[in-house]
């Protein structure tokens, strides 16, 4: 169990940026191994993540010290460690400074680089966009999105990879920013998508041609287009039921509106987090129904049965619960988020050993998804793991894709109300087989993704 070393201070002052190095010595007792000299164990761990975690906890056990990306890091596996670290409960873990160095040049001042009270201030006014009134309203423009996009696709071969991806850029047009589809929407995409590509470039100067000089470029078209949107949408033109109309107009703790700044960089962001975990999560989802084809026939029954042959209604979303069970099983083998950083800014004590404040951490989400002692015969698809009984005889961290305590994803019920439209869409139209027949092999980092884009058949009923 974690407890805390010693009575807390308050936040410790040392460590108030990422960019302050903590003196590799001071985590010199924690077992663990740096690798080569210079690049470390990046490249090692870059070519098969899982397995190296696997690698490294045999070795060292679940708390070990790693040297990679140019620094230091302590990693807590777990479901023990997921509840600390996620929970939180003495505020010791920093999200802003475990995220910054990947993020904070493209997203800032999003909701998971911010901290404690300002998160929490911040939070809450966003929440506005997740409430029931507009949740029915993105209900509407998904169900009519997906109903023209997954019929025009038609029965025959297609990389659904790719088409979910864009499918839900186009569905975000509307949902997020209350666009109709066109060549605006069209430009704010591909900002969009150069931002997130260049978030995960290795090279982080933004010099002439690479993908971080489109990323910088598009943040700056993005920030200036929402800018122009938020004075308009204040003054009441193109205001609507959007989660972009529902930020600009959200008010902080004090009552007055969100500063014009913040709302873009909540928006960016916020359309950084659903984008990629969607299109990864809605990719595993389909691939494991299409290798699992009695359980594609059994979602898909469920599906008619509720909807029977209209489109699936905001009060029917809870009725598909197999579609959730088999959602859930999908995001344990293949979460799209498969790993959380943190810095602690204040020295605690987890698995024996003590951490000194300035460590960067990590916690490790898909080896807990994958560890025997929580999940028997962990690589089997299996929805029923996910049943009430199940899910309560289960440590509560030991399944966390949606992440847990103060930043748990804000989106999870818009992301499973786009995965189950999506289904009863889909499934009510067509049988899906893997075009290839053949296991489909898994980007696993930053985001996975399958490799190849996915190539399946869809057949008609
Ligand atoms: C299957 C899809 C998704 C997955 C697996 C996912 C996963 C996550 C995880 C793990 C976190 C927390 C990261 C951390 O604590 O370090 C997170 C945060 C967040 N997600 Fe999601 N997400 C998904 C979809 C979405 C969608 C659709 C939206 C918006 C509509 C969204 C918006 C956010 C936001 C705003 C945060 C930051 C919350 C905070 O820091 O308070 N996510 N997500």
């Amino acid at each position: 169990m974690a407890t805390l070393a010693s009575p807390a201070p308050p936040i410790a002052p040392r460590f108030t940026h990422w960019n302050q190095r903590l003196d590799p010595a001071a985590l010199a007792h924690i077992p663990g191994d740096g690798g080569p000299p210079v690049i470390g164990n990046t490249f090692r761990m870059l070519a098969d993540p899982h397995a190296f975690a696997a690698g490294m906890i045999a070795r060292y056990g679940k708390v070990y010290r790693n040297r990679a990306f140019g620094g230091w890091s302590v990693m807590l596996c777990g479901a023990e460690a997921n509840e600390l670290v996620l929970l939180d409960r003495d505020r010791i873990f920093s999200s802003e400074q475990g995220w910054g160095p990947m993020l904070e040049r493209l997203f800032p001042r999003g909701l998971m680089l911010l901290d404690f009270d300002k998160h929490r201030a911040d939070r809450r006014a966003l929440s506005i966009a997740f409430k029931p009134a507009p949740m029915r309203h993105y209900m509407d423009a998904l169900n009519r999105g997906i109903a023209a996009r997954v019929s025009a696709w038609g029965v025959g071969p297609m990389r659904f990879y790719p088409a979910i991806k864009e499918l839900s850029l186009d569905l975000a047009a509307e949902s997020f920013l209350g666009l109709p589809w066109g060549p605006e929407s069209a430009k704010i995409n591909r900002a969009f998508v150069d931002t997130v590509a260049a978030s995960v470039t290795p090279i982080r100067r933004a010099l002439p041609f690479t993908a971080m000089k489109r990323g910088v470029d598009g943040r700056a078209f993005l920030a200036g287009y929402f800018t122009r949107e938020i004075a308009k949408r204040r003054s009441g033109e193109g205001v609507g039921q959007d989660m972009f109309s529902q930020f600009a107009t959200a008010a902080g703790d004090s009552g007055a509106l969100l500063p014009v700044g913040e709302v873009v960089d909540h928006m960016i962001f916020l359309m950084m987090a659903a984008h990629d975990t969607i299109t990864s999560s809605a990719s595993s989802l389909v691939y494991y129904l299409a290798r699992h084809p009695e359980w594609q026939d059994t979602l898909r029954a469920e599906a008619m049965a509720v909807t029977r042959g209209h489109d699936l209604a905001y009060e029917d979303l809870a009725k598909l619960e197999l579609t959730e069970m088999a959602f859930k099983e999908a995001l344990r083998l293949i979460p799209p988020v498969p790993s959380m950083p943190r810095r602690a800014l204040r020295d605690f004590e987890f698995g024996g050993y003590r951490i000194p404040a300035g460590a960067g951490l990590g916690i490790n989400i898909h080896w807990t998804h994958h560890a025997e002692e929580y999940w028997p015969e962990p690589m089997r698809f299996d929805p029923m793991r996910f049943t009430r009984e199940a899910e309560k005889a289960r440590h509560k961290y030991a399944w966390v894709p949606f992440g847990g305590g103060a930043h748990m994803c804000l989106g999870l019920h818009f992301a499973y109300m786009q995965v189950k439209v999506l289904m009863a869409q889909l499934l009510s139209r067509y049988r899906i087989e893997l075009a290839d027949g053949a296991e489909v092999a898994w980007q696993p980092w930053p985001i996975p993704k399958p490799r190849g884009g996915l190539r399946i058949e869809l057949s008609p009923l």
